[in-house]
């Protein structure tokens, strides 16, 4: 499918996967975007797509060369999903020349099994010319591993981004964002960075001032659409937004609940904040809620409360497997309560506290603990505390 120029869509549509990651749901799939240039001087294509769909693949760029050879791989990325193919396109086009840079090559190496002499190991804004277009590579490390980068085409200022600004759900139809609803990717795009890049707010932010010096105008991403005119400003836009830890007004409510005593104070630091103005709530039982549409929630809202009990002289498994992912993720600027139950012996929040030393979100009001049943007193605390998390200092 022709982009623009001598650039072609030749990605695939993944509707089989469960998990991304094997964790993260895909209830819409995933694409995964690589792109082909038939240019007077050479063919290149940049990223590959998972190996599962490789004689899809290889029937796309068919479709486009017949029996012209491609002349470079671009790798702008090695996670698997876009280097998966590397090893049979090189069966098939066994003159091709990859390109990348040194973390490239000894990941290369270290997958495949085979850089060889030939291939281009690039540095930070070296260029190659095809004739129309005309490419220069960024390094752009951590977005989404270190060896990552992005490829920018002058010509028609098309940037291939690799991860970034990428999102989930598989193409229904056509890549181009014109050319379809992009309505529900949006979404899609801030879940994708919560689960995929929420640890990586700095390099995000390197990576951003490094491409405002281009004159974009598509983005060329490894998943989901590719966006166009006002698609580009909303796609930096909303990864400046996240990468700085900027939020709505809103209240996350987190909370696992064995036999519903957890759930009662939930509901009710839920209703605190309502009373006291706070609209925008969530409320995620982590025994049901998908992890990454919790985080989703996290970075698009400031305030989060978190409960739960003790559990096997510790915090109840869901609950702490939600701190353990907030602990590697940049969510600092956000306002926390947490509370939590005990039969027994009270760890529960002593753990969500300890977690906390790692997000450091900034505390509001005293942690809540309450011993076997729930009171009204205790719900009148757990009120409180949601009034106090509705209420900026
Ligand atoms: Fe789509 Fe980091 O791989």
């Amino acid at each position: 499918m022709l982009l623009k120029g001598k650039v072609y869509y030749v990605g695939v549509n993944d509707r089989v996967k469960h998990r991304f990651e094997g964790l993260w749901l895909l209830p819409q799939g995933v694409s995964y975007n690589s792109y082909l240039i038939a240019d007077e001087k050479a063919t290149v294509l940049v990223d590959t797509v998972d190996v599962a769909f490789f004689p899809e693949f290889l029937g796309k760029i068919r479709e486009v060369l017949n029996d012209r050879p491609i002349d470079y791989l671009v790798i702008n990325h090695m996670e698997p999903d876009h280097s998966g193919s590397i090893s049979l396109i090189r069966k098939y086009y066994p003159n091709i020349r990859l390109i990348g840079n040194k973390k490239t090559m000894e990941m290369v190496n270290g997958f495949y099994g085979a850089w060889r002499d030939g291939d281009l190991c690039i540095a930070d804004g070296e260029t190659l010319e095809l004739g129309h277009h005309n490419l220069t590579f960024y390094l752009t490390p951590m977005l989404h591993w270190p060896e990552t980068m992005m490829t920018f085409d002058t010509t028609d200022g098309m940037l291939f981004s690799g991860d970034a600004f990428g999102c989930f759900g598989a193409l229904n139809g056509h890549p181009l964002d014109t050319c379809i609803d992009a309505t529900p990717f949006w979404p899609e795009m801030e879940r994708y960075y919560a689960a995929i890049l929420g640890k990586f707010g700095s390099p995000v932010k390197a990576g951003l001032k490094k491409l405002s010096k281009l004159d974009i105008r598509m983005i060329c991403s490894t998943h989901g659409p590719v966006w166009t005119g006002e698609g580009i400003t909303r796609a930096i836009d909303t990864y400046s937004r996240m990468a700085e830890g900027r939020t709505a007004e809103g209240l996350v409510v987190c909370y696992g609940s064995m036999y519903g005593h957890t759930q009662q104070v939930a509901e009710a630091v839920a209703e605190g904040a309502a009373e006291a103005g706070m609209k925008k709530i969530v409320v995620h039982n982590l025994s049901v809620s998908a992890p990454s549409y919790v985080l989703a929630d996290v970075f698009r809202y400031e305030a989060l409360a978190i409960g739960g009990p003790t559990y096997n002289g510790g915090l109840y498994p869901v609950v702490e497997d939600l701190l353990k992912r907030l602990a590697g993720r940049n969510v600092s600027a956000h306002r926390l309560a947490c509370f939590g139950g005990f039969t027994w012996s009270s760890q529960a929040v002593k753990t969500m506290l300890a977690y906390n030393e790692k997000m450091r979100m900034q505390l509001v009001g005293e942690p809540l603990e309450w011993k076997q049943g729930t009171s009204e007193s205790t719900l009148e605390q757990a009120r409180k505390l949601g009034a106090l998390l509705a209420t900026k200092a």
